[in-house]
């Protein structure tokens, strides 16, 4: 599996270092608007070619995937151009600016019949995968509470998240975290509330959301481009709880208590931040000529735009 990636970033060093690590993909271009970094980069992870733009870049017939490491507001067009060249695609979180663009872009890889996955890669973790076990096994009853955090202060440094026409702000770059490990276990909420404190510059700072369930079930949501978090995501249900300890968007630990079994730890040792388990999920997927993600379903992927449109509508936070 031949990967590529568009746009030499700080997302893209650290999938370029994961898919090294992983026996089976290649990491095979980088695309960059600047030659000479485009080039640096290659030098610094082993890439084979590199190349200035996209036009040459997309032409390549060894290329299999496209990975898109570009700012928010460039995820639509790079995917469009990707799908239209033949390609593959994984594209950052979040998958798109609105619902609009979402549904554009998985119409076109339904037509093309090509993989395009969001890269949620937090659905991919062994931890995650547990609580799952836990709480689908009856061991925490049924679930009424959720509280889920994800902040951290990120300084004007980097640019793109205080931009509006970037899709900056807090929501966007991590509220989604939360939102999408909470759909994970409830799915679309029946009513949200929400309310955000702006930057200057007219993107979210903070973001707090509650979600309804008519199940009786609720949920607890916050991010923030200026607190520091202990960043945990727990689940409480009739019976007990479970924990993803922080950052829990990328755990590597749990806790739980719950009426039967106690209190419990478990960790999920690992040696670096964890990309590698989304980009062997990707790698099954086109090894098996999936078409629709195993991890991440196009359901999924609209669901979580539609809440984070709902939000932005609620909170008037528009792009432009
Ligand atoms: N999965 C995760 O854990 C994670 C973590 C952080 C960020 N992200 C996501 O990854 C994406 C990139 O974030 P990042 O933190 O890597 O951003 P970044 O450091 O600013 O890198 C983005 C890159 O996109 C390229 N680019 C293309 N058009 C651009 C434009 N108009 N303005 C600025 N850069 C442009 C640039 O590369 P060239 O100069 O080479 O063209 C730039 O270096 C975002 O969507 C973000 O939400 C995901």
């Amino acid at each position: 599996m031949n990967i590529g990636i568009i746009g030499a970033g700080r997302i893209a060093e650290k999938l370029a270092m994961a898919i090294n690590n992983v026996d089976g993909a290649s990491l095979y271009s980088i695309s960059s608007r600047s030659l000479s970094k485009a080039r640096a980069f290659a030098e610094k992870f082993n890439v084979t070619t590199w190349y200035e733009g996209t036009e040459d870049f997309f032409k390549d017939e060894k290329l299999d995937i496209v990975y898109i490491a570009t700012p928010n507001s460039s995820h639509y067009q790079d995917t469009i151009n990707s799908l239209n060249s033949g390609k593959a695609v994984l594209c950052e979180k979040p998958f798109a600016l609105d619902i609009e663009e979402a549904k554009e872009m998985v119409a076109l890889a339904k037509k093309k019949n090509l993989l395009l996955v969001e890269a949620m890669w937090s659905k991919y973790f062994p931890a995650l995968k547990k609580v799952k076990k836990i709480v689908d096994s009856g061991l925490i009853g049924e679930i009424k509470t959720i509280q889920g955090d994800l902040s951290y202060p990120l300084g004007r440094d980097k640019e793109r998240l205080y931009r509006k026409d970037q899709g900056g702000g807090a929501l966007l770059d991590l509220g989604v975290y939360p939102i999408s490990i909470t759909h994970y276990f409830l799915g679309k909420p029946d009513k949200i509330v929400a309310e955000s404190k702006f930057t200057p510059e007219g993107v979210d700072e903070s973001t707090s959301m509650i979600f309804k369930y008519n199940s009786g079930a609720t949920a607890l949501l916050t991010c923030s481009i200026s607190a520091m978090s202990s960043n945990e995501f727990i689940i409480c249900g009739t019976e007990g709880w479970v924990r993803l300890n922080g950052s829990f968007h990328h755990s590597s630990s749990i806790s739980s208590s719950t009426k039967s079994t106690g209190e419990q730890h478990e960790e999920f040792p690992r040696s670096t931040d964890g990309y590698e388990y989304q980009i062997q999920g990707l790698l099954e997927d086109f090894n098996n000529k999936k078409v629709e993600s195993s991890t991440v379903s196009y359901s999924d992927t609209l669901e979580i735009m539609e809440i984070m449109d709902e939000i932005r509508g609620q909170v008037g936070y528009s792009f432009k």
